[in-house]
């Protein structure tokens, strides 16, 4: 398999936000469609607001909008 599909099969797995369930495909799919901040990112898809108010996934969404800025995926 390639590398890319494993990524994608990889990131649809990974639940970045427990609480409601949003998948890092998500997370990605949104950052590349414009969501450009942790405020944006939580509006469009809902992660942060589950029990934990986004103590849990607010670190992973601002290391991928970083990671997004650095060019580091597409
Ligand atoms: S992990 Fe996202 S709100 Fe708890």
């Amino acid at each position: 398999m390639d590398e890319n599909l494993n990524q994608d099969i990889l990131d649809k797995l990974t639940k970045v936000c427990i609480c409601t369930g949003v998948p890092r495909s998500t997370m990605k799919r949104v950052i590349r469609e414009g969501a450009d901040t942790l405020e944006k990112v939580q509006k469009v898809t809902g992660a942060g607001s589950g029990g934990c108010s986004g103590n849990r996934c607010t670190p992973k969404i601002l290391q991928l909008l970083e990671e997004y800025k650095n060019g580091e995926w597409e």
